[in-house]
């Protein structure tokens, strides 16, 4: 039932403060991050010397924040792998890593078989998943569910940002359990905010983005730049377009741009740059916007998606979407909602189903 929505993407889109509400819910215990599912389960997390995350699609591009919030606060390495390219090499793992499994439907047959690959190797594995019981978790030693309700729509969106969510609850989570996260307070309450500063978003600039969509309804190509979590961002915001709008889309790590992907840019071309806030690294911060001034050079078409009140990107951007100040972990959950709603509207423009795009299905059982 899509609940008087025009889509089940939009009514999974709207519903993500809620989505995020009930992923943080029942983890947060006096200023810590105690998920009381992984309780007893401490060896999964102090005995070992490495993390993989394991994934496909979405799921692979929440897996690259995980990454970032992982190493920061358990101090441990973590490598993302696409699943189906972990399986079929001959990975170093044993029982001193830590797979970790992400996947909404719990069924998807890539992801499947890494994990099982995985525990015939002696790893220990984890998975985040969205749909109770399901395989993957069944399969694997521990679950930690995103909670985020059924996901209809074929493109995910409430699911990614619980499984960021839930990727920062498990970094907090390992790190209080390792002794490398000592006082969880600023993050704890972080989290708690989350939910609030999504709804800001929705409301303040669905309209705005959507607006934006049908006036580019004719776009050929969209390019997405953004650097640490911004970079995951922008494969997901290029991810969606292509799935429901199938319009040619790439996202790129900004500071690659003169590595190549530049010459891509010609007049009209339009690109869309995460911008981190300042306050959690200036020189990052200073970095994009050097990479905003240089496409901008070379007549892209610039929308940028900005903290409020950030007004070094005023003079080089034909747009600018506001998000609300979060730190720096949490802005993707944040930056990604007005991709998700650009994609949504412009595939609408186009007349397109957004619920159930052209040579897709939502679960791939099939490996
Ligand atoms: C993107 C999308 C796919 C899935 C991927 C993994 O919108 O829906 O890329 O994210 O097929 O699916 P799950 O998470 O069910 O394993």
């Amino acid at each position: 039932d899509k609940g008087g929505w025009s889509s089940f993407m939009a009514k999974e889109v709207s519903e993500q403060p809620e989505a995020i509400a009930n992923t943080i819910r029942g983890r947060l215990q006096d200023g810590q991050v105690v998920i009381p599912e992984l309780d007893g389960l401490d060896d999964l997390f102090v005995g070992i010397n490495r993390v993989i995350i394991t994934a496909c699609g979405t799921a692979s591009y929440a897996a690259l924040v995980g990454k970032y919030a992982i190493e920061q606060w358990a101090r441990v390495p973590v490598d993302v792998e696409l699943a189906h390219e972990f399986r079929y090499r001959d990975p170093v793992i044993g029982d001193d890593t830590l797979v970790v499994s992400i996947s909404q439907s719990g069924e998807t047959m890539d992801t499947l078989m890494a994990v099982k690959y995985a525990r015939e190797r002696g790893a220990r594995t984890l998975s985040i998943c969205n749909t109770q019981g399901a395989t993957i978790p069944r399969e694997s030693d521990a679950v930690v569910y995103t909670h985020a309700g059924p996901e209809v729509a074929v493109a995910s969106t409430k699911a990614f940002s619980a499984q960021i969510t839930a990727l920062l609850l498990l970094g907090l989570h390992m790190g209080r359990v390792r002794g490398t996260v000592a006082d969880a307070s600023t993050d704890v309450a972080e989290l708690q905010a989350l939910p609030d500063k999504i709804a800001r978003v929705l409301n303040e600039e669905q309209e705005h983005v959507a607006q934006l969509a049908r006036w580019m309804a004719d776009t050929r190509s969209v390019l997405f730049l953004g650097r640490h979590v911004g970079y995951p961002i922008a494969l997901e915001g290029a991810l969606k377009l292509k799935e429901i709008s199938y319009i040619h889309a790439e996202g790129f790590a900004a500071g690659e741009l003169k590595h190549g992907p530049i010459a891509l840019i010609e007049p009209g071309q339009p690109v869309f740059v995460l911008v981190p806030s300042p306050r959690h690294s200036a020189l990052v911060h200073s970095k994009v916007v050097s990479n905003i001034q240089e496409i901008r050079a070379r007549g892209a078409r610039v929308i940028v998606v900005a903290e409020e009140g950030d007004a070094a990107v005023l003079p080089y951007a034909d747009e600018v979407i506001h998000i609300p100040l979060a730190g720096a972990m949490f802005e993707p959950v944040l930056a990604v909602v007005p991709l998700q709603i650009f994609a949504m509207a412009l595939a609408t423009a186009k007349g397109l189903d957004v619920d159930q795009p052209r040579n897709l299905a939502k679960s791939v059982t099939v490996e």
